[in-house]
């Protein structure tokens, strides 16, 4: 029987929360989250609340799974996808629950909104996350590759260590083309959702907001772009 429900809430918009994700919240013991999140759930939170921050993430996870472990049914509100640099890997990676314990319920990523604002059709783009603290060499590197092979690219910056700026000087000295299109989708489906489309060199000099998805696209030798 899961009893941790690690919930998908979407981009952000309230309509993008999903009857099945309010119907797991309004079942909850307890839920937690980050702010933002738990206040898509007005009146569907009757039993504990939590509020989630980078600085209490692993004490909560510790209550979490105290509270699973006492036949709690516990939400764990997770932005956009939960599986897509989201909080599955997080919970996994604790180690603290068993898998058998765990139910995903799934979200809108914000690179399928994104997408769909920019009606790509995604099934041979390739996906990156350097959210948080995964900006290793060999996702660099596989970032490359992808550049390399001419795949359209969903990217999540990182706001510290590799934000777009980062980004476009980075493939800029691997040799891409100063010329390739790239679109910023800003605070997708908010209120002050807003979408540029630039050129790697001009995005050199700009600067974006933390809830932002790069789209890198790339032309042809005609000067077409590739979808
Ligand atoms: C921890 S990751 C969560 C990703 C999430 N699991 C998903 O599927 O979209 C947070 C990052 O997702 C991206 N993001 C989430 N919501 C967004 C939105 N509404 N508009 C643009 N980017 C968003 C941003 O890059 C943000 O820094």
């Amino acid at each position: 029987m899961a009893n941790l429900s690690i919930v998908g809430i979407g981009p952000g918009l309230a309509d993008y929360v999903t009857p099945v994700a309010r119907k797991a919240v309004e079942n909850a013991n307890l839920v937690i989250g980050a702010q933002r999140s738990l206040a898509l759930f007005p009146n569907e939170i009757s039993g504990e609340q939590i509020v989630l921050t980078a600085k209490n993430l692993q004490d909560t996870l510790k209550k979490a799974s105290e509270a699973v472990k006492a036949d709690k049914k516990v939400v764990l509100l997770s932005t956009g996808d939960p599986g897509f640099s989201g909080l599955l890997h997080t919970v996994l990676e604790s180690g603290l629950f068993s898998i058998d314990s765990i139910k995903v319920i799934p979200g809108v990523s914000s690179i399928q909104a994104c997408a769909a604002r920019l009606n790509i059709s995604w099934d041979t783009a390739k996906l990156f996350t350097f959210h948080g603290n995964q900006v290793s060499d060999e996702q660099k590197n596989k970032l490359t590759d992808a550049f390399q092979c001419g795949h359209t690219i969903f990217l999540l910056p990182d706001q510290k260590e590799f934000t777009p700026k980062n980004i476009a000087t980075f493939l800029l000295k691997t040799g891409a083309n100063p010329k390739t299109q790239v679109y910023v989708c800003e605070n997708i489906t908010l209120e002050n959702e807003k979408i540029t489309q630039n050129t790697l060199e001009e995005i050199m000099s700009l600067r974006f907001g933390s809830l932002c998805v790069m789209v890198i696209k790339q032309v042809t030798n005609a000067g077409e772009l590739i979808w």
